[in-house]
């Protein structure tokens, strides 16, 4: 029988202090990294993996995400007239990869209420959640791998990465053991945001996951956590406890992965993906490598 279809979910009604002025007003998710808002290459994500339903968590400045999914009839006329099809190209692909809802997060109140505010739209099917800041490079598999766990078990499975004992108190922690399946651990437990000290392990969640429904029930009564908000890894750690359930899984990724919320891993991205690219590569590989002889 074929398996249902999931849909996304990608938050992106965050505050994003981090990079004020620059998310006054605007999210940080439109930030463009090259020349694609980093949202952009999070549908991308989700639509080679299949999924063609998405729906997106705005909260205040929605217009500009909603915007930038739609189409432009008077930009698309003047590119047209221009004979600028490779522009034209660009600008209609944006419009064109998925079909993309949208729904309002009233009060930035945690991730976990920002995942809530999708049951209606998520129904009785699987999910996956998206973080709309997270960037997953294109030529490193993920989300699929995750999704194929999620058929096979019935769990929650998340993304694991390992990182830096001075960055494991950004992160949701996990505690974890091998299975037979290389690169899939089963989780025992999860703690959001952990002193170094107090850390089950180097294991941090990445911003993707792939979940039942039966999470709304459980954030429907999570409690405000850590930083007075609901967590989604608070809900994760009640699943991964209960002896009952099919538990939490991890796939941990070994690959590139972007924090664009963060300004130094922002910079990363776009150096990193300009100089890939066939049109920037050429003219900036030599200019860094002269930069950076001298540092
Ligand atoms: P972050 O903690 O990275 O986002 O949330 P933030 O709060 O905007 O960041 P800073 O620390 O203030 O710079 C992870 C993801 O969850 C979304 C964010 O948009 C981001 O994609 N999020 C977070 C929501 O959608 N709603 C919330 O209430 C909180």
């Amino acid at each position: 029988m074929p398996h249902p279809p999931i849909k996304a979910v990608i938050p992106a009604a965050g505050l994003g202090t981090r990079f004020l002025p620059a998310t006054k007003a605007m999210p940080k998710e439109m930030l463009p990294v090259v020349d694609k808002p980093a949202i952009q290459y999070v549908v991308e994500e989700a639509a080679q993996a299949g999924i063609d339903d998405i729906l997106v968590i705005i909260g205040r400045n929605k217009n500009a995400i909603s915007n930038h999914f739609d189409s432009v009839p008077e930009l698309e006329e003047k590119l047209k007239d221009k004979g600028d099809t490779d522009r034209l190209r660009r600008v209609l692909e944006s419009s064109d990869l998925a079909d993309i809802h949208f729904v309002r997060q009233g009060e930035p109140k945690g991730l976990g209420h920002a995942v809530l505010r999708a049951k209606a739209h998520v129904g009785d099917s699987s999910f996956a959640v998206m973080l709309g800041d997270d960037l997953i490079d294109e030529r490193d598999e993920l989300l699929t791998t995750m999704i194929e766990e999620h058929r096979r078990t019935g769990a929650a499975v998340i993304a694991l990465m390992e990182v830096p004992q001075t960055h494991i108190h950004l992160y949701g922690v996990a505690s974890a053991e091998p299975t037979e399946h290389d690169g899939i651990v089963k989780v025992n437990g999860l703690v959001e945001k952990p002193s170094a000290e107090d850390a089950p392990s180097n294991l941090a969640i990445i911003g993707r996951y792939v979940l039942s429904p039966a999470v709304f029930d459980i954030l429907e009564r999570t409690e405000p956590g850590k930083g007075g908000e609901i967590q989604l890894t608070d809900a994760l750690q009640e699943l991964a406890a209960d002896p009952d359930g099919p538990g939490v899984y991890g796939v941990v990724f070994r690959g590139r992965r972007y924090d664009t919320g963060d300004r130094v891993d922002y910079i990363k991205a776009i150096v990193q993906l300009a100089v890939d690219r066939e049109d920037l590569g050429p003219d900036l590989r030599p200019w860094f490598k002269d930069f950076a002889a001298n540092l």
